[in-house]
Parts: C-alpha cells; sequence; structure tokens
C-alpha cells in the first residue's frame, strides 16, 4: 500500500492521508497533518481546507477518472 492516499469523497473533499508536504502557491507550508480534507468545491472559507460547506451549496462532482481528462 502506498504511503499517501488521496480518498475523493462523493460530493466532497479530497481526504490526504499520509506524510505529505503542503505548500500554498508561495511556497510557504501549512503545518503538517497525517490527515487533511482538501476543499474541492471553492467554496471553503478555509481553503486548501474543507470546512463542510460543499454539503449546504449541494456541490456535486464527478466521482470516476474520466479517461479523456488525464493529463499527458
Ligand atoms: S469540499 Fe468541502 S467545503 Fe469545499
Amino acid at each position: 500500500m502506498a504511503d499517501v492516499t488521496i480518498d475523493i469523497i462523493k460530493n466532497g473533499p479530497l481526504i490526504v492521508k499520509g506524510p505529505v508536504e503542503l505548500k500554498d502557491s508561495e511556497g510557504k507550508a501549512y503545518p503538517a497533518q497525517a490527515r487533511m480534507a482538501l476543499c474541492r468545491c471553492g467554496a471553503s472559507t478555509e481553503k486548501p481546507f474543507c470546512d463542510g460547506t460543499h454539503s449546504k451549496i449541494g456541490f456535486q462532482a464527478a466521482e470516476r477518472a474520466v479517461p479523456e481528462s488525464a493529463e499527458g
């Protein structure tokens, strides 16, 4: 099993578990956490973290990978 896993929550955040370093656009690191919920809806007031707003706004997202969307 990988040291780091990312779980996609249905119509919710990305749950990142494991030893990762999260930095903002200027390279400033956030305090390390073993488990983080990252906002996927764009509406959190605590970005990049999820604050639960996704459920209040009715966020709906694709749940499965779309082959045509892969980078490369
Ligand atoms: S995914 Fe939870 S607030 Fe955006």
